[in-house]
Order: C-alpha cells, then sequence, then structure tokens
C-alpha cells in the first residue's frame, strides 16, 4: 500500500509508464536521477503552445505573440514562488544546470577570479560542477580546493572551517556543491554550509540538480546566492535549466551571452544592455519547454514538496533494506535513509555495473551503470563505475521488487 501518495492514480498521467519491452515486460523506470518522466499535461503543453500560438516573445505586438510573453514570463513567476526567491528577475533561464554553472562561471567568475585565489568544491560533484571551475582556474592562475567525503558519504564541517580559516587570508572567492550526490545520494547541511561561508564574506553555489526535484527548496532561507537546476529532472522537458542569483550580485554581474533580446541599445560603438533578467537570455529562448516546465511545476505543486519527498523517503527505505539483502553487495553513501535522497548506488562483487544493467534491461528494468559524470568521486571510492536505482513520485514497492529479481538473476547468471 502506498500511504503518502496516490501513485497508481499519479501513474495514469505518465504514459511512458504503460509501454511494454522485451516480450511484453512493462517499463520498470528507476533512472530519475538522469532524467524524470513527463506527465500529459506537460506533453500536452507543448502541444498547445505549437498548435495554437507559436510565436516568438517579448517583440511583436501581435495577439499569439503576447499570448507566448505572457506564458513565458508565467512560468519565470512560478518559478520564483516555487524556490521562494525575492524578484522575478532573479530567475535566469538558460539550458540546464550545465549552462547554469558556464554562466556563473565565465559571468562571474571571470569578473571576480583572479591569480592566487581559491574556489572550493567537494570531491563528490558531477563533472559540471567541476569542469568550469577547474577552467577558470587554469585561465586566471587560481586553484580548485576540494572538500574530502568520509566512507560513509558526508562532509566534515570542521574541513570548511580550515579551507577558509585565517590561513586562508580571503583567498577563497567562491564556494560551489551540489545539495544532494547524484552517486550518494547524501542530501548535504547547504544551510549551515552558507552560514559559515557568508561569515567570510564567501558566496555559495548551489547545485541543485538533484535536490530542487525532490525536496522543498527555498533560497531565502538557506541564503544562497546562486542555485541551479535542470526541469527535465523534474517532470519538465529537456532543453530548459534555471539559475537563480541573488539580485545584489546579479546587478553586478556582465552578461555571458551577447546578441538578440539582450540589448536596449545596439549602436556601432556600443551597446546599452537589456534590463534584468534580460540581458542574461541571449538568443531566442526555447519558449515551448519553458512553458511546458511551468506544467511541470503545477503537477509538483498539486502534490506537494514536502509529500513528494515523505514518499521518496518511504521508498528509499525499502529499496536500501532491499538491496542491503543482495549477497556480496557495496553500497556507497549514508546507511540512513533519512539522509539520502531518493537514489542508491551499489555494487555486486564479480559483476561489472555495465554487464547488471544489460541483464536488468531484458526484465524492462532501466537502472543507470557508470561513473554517473563524477569521476573525482570514483577515484576517491576506487571504483571505475556503479550500478545506481533512482526513485520519483511514481515509482512504487513492486517495481523495487521486480529489481531486486532481475538482480538475483543477473548474480546467478555470473554464479557469484
Ligand atoms: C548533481 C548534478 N549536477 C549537474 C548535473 C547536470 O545536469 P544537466 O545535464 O541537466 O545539465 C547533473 C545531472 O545528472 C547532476 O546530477
Amino acid at each position: 500500500m502506498q500511504a503518502l501518495l496516490d501513485v497508481y492514480k499519479i501513474r495514469q498521467d505518465f504514459p511512458i509508464l504503460n509501454r511494454r519491452l522485451n516480450d511484453g515486460k512493462r517499463l520498470v523506470y528507476l533512472d530519475n536521477a538522469a532524467t524524470t518522466q513527463k506527465p500529459n499535461e506537460v506533453i500536452d503543453s507543448i502541444s498547445r503552445y505549437y498548435k495554437e500560438y507559436n510565436s516568438n516573445i517579448h517583440r511583436a505586438v501581435y495577439q499569439i505573440a503576447e499570448e507566448a510573453t505572457e506564458e513565458y514570463e508565467n512560468t519565470r513567476e512560478k518559478i520564483r514562488k516555487f524556490i521562494n526567491a525575492r524578484y522575478p528577475e532573479e530567475i535566469i533561464f538558460t539550458r540546464n544546470t550545465t549552462e547554469s554553472i558556464n554562466l556563473v562561471a565565465y559571468s562571474w567568475g571571470y569578473s571576480n577570479i583572479k591569480k592566487g585565489n581559491k574556489i572550493v568544491l567537494t570531491e563528490y560533484e558531477h563533472h559540471s560542477n567541476i569542469v568550469p571551475w577547474q577552467t577558470l582556474c587554469h585561465n586566471k592562475g587560481a586553484r580548485v580546493k576540494y572538500l574530502e567525503v568520509d566512507a560513509d558519504g558526508y562532509l566534515k564541517l570542521e574541513d570548511l572551517y580550515d579551507l577558509i580559516s585565517q590561513k586562508d587570508d580571503g583567498k577563497t572567492k567562491i564556494i560551489s556543491l551540489s545539495e544532494m550526490s547524484n552517486v550518494l545520494g547524501t542530501i548535504f547541511p547547504a544551510k549551515e554550509i552558507i552560514k559559515i561561508a557568508h561569515e567570510k564574506d564567501i558566496p555559495v553555489l548551489l547545485d541543485g540538480a538533484q535536490s530542487v526535484p525532490h525536496m522543498k527548496t527555498d533560497v531565502q532561507q538557506s541564503g544562497c546566492d546562486f542555485l541551479a537546476f535542470s526541469a527535465h529532472k523534474m517532470l519538465g522537458p529537456t532543453g530548459v535549466g534555471v539559475l537563480y542569483v541573488r539580485k545584489e550580485i546579479l546587478e553586478q554581474m556582465k552578461p555571458f551571452i551577447l546578441g538578440g533580446d539582450m540589448i536596449k541599445e545596439v549602436h556601432k560603438e556600443n551597446t546599452i544592455f537589456n534590463d534584468l533578467p534580460y540581458r542574461f537570455e541571449g538568443g531566442t529562448p526555447n519558449i515551448a519547454d519553458v512553458i511546458g516546465f511551468s506544467a511541470a511545476i503545477d503537477y509538483l505543486n498539486r502534490i506537494g514538496m514536502d509529500n513528494v519527498r515523505e514518499h521518496e523517503l518511504e521508498m528509499t527505505s525499502y529499496l536500501l533494506e532491499r538491496i542491503k539483502g543482495l549477497k556480496s553487495v557495496v553500497i556507497y553513501g549514508p546507511k540512513k535513509a533519512k539522509d539520502r535522497g531518493g537514489l542508491v548506488s551499489f555494487n555486486m562483487d564479480g559483476i561489472h555495473p555495465h554487464d547488471c544493467a544489460t541483464i536488468l534491461n531484458d526484465f524492462g528494468v532501466a537502472i543507470r551503470s557508470g561513473h554517473h559524470c563524477a569521476q573525482v568521486l570514483m577515484e576517491k571510492l576506487d571504483i571505475v563505475a556503479s550500478s545506481r536505482a533512482s526513485l520519483y513520485i511514481y515509482n512504487t514497492k513492486e517495481e523495487i521488487d521486480i529489481l531486486i529479481d532481475a538482480l538475483n538473476h543477473a548474480r546467478r547468471i555470473f554464479n557469484t
């Protein structure tokens, strides 16, 4: 029985969950950390835009363009409320979390990072939150420092104190970290980290790719300066990301992508940039998918983010227990479900994760195997890959049972 959400009713909204594979096996989709499935409402709203009011936004004065502009800007306002930002100008549409972080590195980073400065990341970051900073540091003669994760997948806040302590001499200019690890599943204490950083006037970027879709987000309460996340990981379409920047910082930032729509006036020798946030949205944006994202936010709001989290907590406890029960299995990250988001990474002795995922596919079960774009963490864990099962609002305990049966089958095939 599903106590918190009417999961069986929710499932009816997701046409792909009716898909049959491999001799009629139903799809058991457990790769939600990579991308989530889309409800009819989202698919329909994108289709409605193209069928009824497809046009470019912000410029034309005719009716359908005004409708498109209104829907696009309504989404911005919806996102503002969803993360409790103060102003809609603080919400910038990008293509994904990766682009959002790059925008900060290229715009804020290139103006603020100087030779000898430090940028603090953690060992569990996704490549999207390493490579832009590493490249910036290479170009500027600055250095990336990594906060270590311990064997259970936690950070030590004392290490953060040490890294930015007196000896640091004001060299650390930004801390950028993921609020929830896409491999360990750990939910990190963002609020405490931000408090420590702010005592030293160091801004904090939160990579919310894994946290924003799964729990309530409040940028005023956490106090973060930047927050990056992707629509496709929270029922929305691909090709839409969000960057939140606290207004006081955004006002100081230079635009990153230059061209149409982000200007007020262009003359032969100079340009006057548009107001916030438009000066950060150069060129025609992904209008259809931003509008589709609006429907995804409505869907999540109707369920309630606290209920999303509660459901995942219940499911993660069950998933952890069932995986723990497998023979010769190593589970990465915290032992307690309450310290985790809805994902579990693991390895089974004697079975390569890719082989494991391939066998599971025969059962219609979709999980992810590989380094999960977190090779720095893989090095720390001394592995090259892991299997990862990740959950969302439509997953059931029956599906977890199918996963476990398939894993036991894999074990039998490999005779381990
Ligand atoms: C923690 C984290 N950060 C960043 C990303 C990158 O997201 P996107 O591919 O949508 O840019 C991901 C994607 O899995 C992620 O898990």
